[in-house]
């Protein structure tokens, strides 16, 4: 079986961090890799993140997404088509606990959405976020993106979820 993997950007971290976070779109995943971003998974977005069933039809059918450092996988996000045409929704995006705080989650941000307004037909990009993560409101507001939704209880009672929107061509979100 054939792994693809698509390198398509590299974004400038602070300039104190040697090296750069490549942002790859992975098409495939080996044994090896799944088994790992289940795990990053699962240790940085607890029983939120995708797990195995998921990861893979992510991959084939939708957009995953990793940051590596040094060729070591740090962050990922995972995106999937909406039933609305031009609109795209991004699950599950973090930066693994260790590697927090320098810029990385926003180099990946950028990375993401700038690969998907590349491939031209995509309006926007959607995410839900807890009210209450600050670090993922201000990485979602530095890029662009802005409140469009209040979902109360989504995720169950009291778990509430903001909706963000970022334009991914010229316009309105
Ligand atoms: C959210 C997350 C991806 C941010 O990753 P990161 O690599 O630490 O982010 P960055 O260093 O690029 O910082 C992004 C912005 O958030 C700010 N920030 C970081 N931590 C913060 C905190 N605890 N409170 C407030 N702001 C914070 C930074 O100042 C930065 O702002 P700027 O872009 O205006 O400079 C990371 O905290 C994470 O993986 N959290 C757990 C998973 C999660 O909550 N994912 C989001 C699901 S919607």
């Amino acid at each position: 079986m054939r792994i693809s993997h698509r390198l398509f950007g590299r974004a400038a971290i602070d300039a104190a961090q040697p090296g750069s976070l490549a942002v790859s779109l992975l098409e495939r995943l080996e044994p090896a890799e799944l088994e790992e971003l289940e795990r990053y998974g699962r240790e940085s977005l607890g029983e939120a993140a995708l797990d195995r069933w998921q990861l893979p039809v992510v991959a084939a059918f939708g957009f995953l997404f990793v940051g590596r450092l040094a060729g070591e996988t740090v962050a990922s996000a995972q995106v999937i088509r909406c039933r609305r045409e031009g609109d795209l929704y991004m699950d599950g995006l973090y930066v693994r606990e260790r590697f927090r705080g320098r810029g990385l989650g926003g180099a990946l941000l950028q990375g993401v959405l700038g690969q998907l307004a590349g491939q031209g037909s995509f309006r926007r990009l959607l995410v839900t976020v807890d009210p209450g993560n600050a670090a993922a409101l201000a990485l979602y507001r530095a890029r662009g993106f802005r409140v469009v939704d209040e979902m109360p209880h989504f995720y169950g009672l009291g778990a509430d979820r903001l909706l963000l929107a970022a334009a991914l061509k010229d316009g309105p979100a």
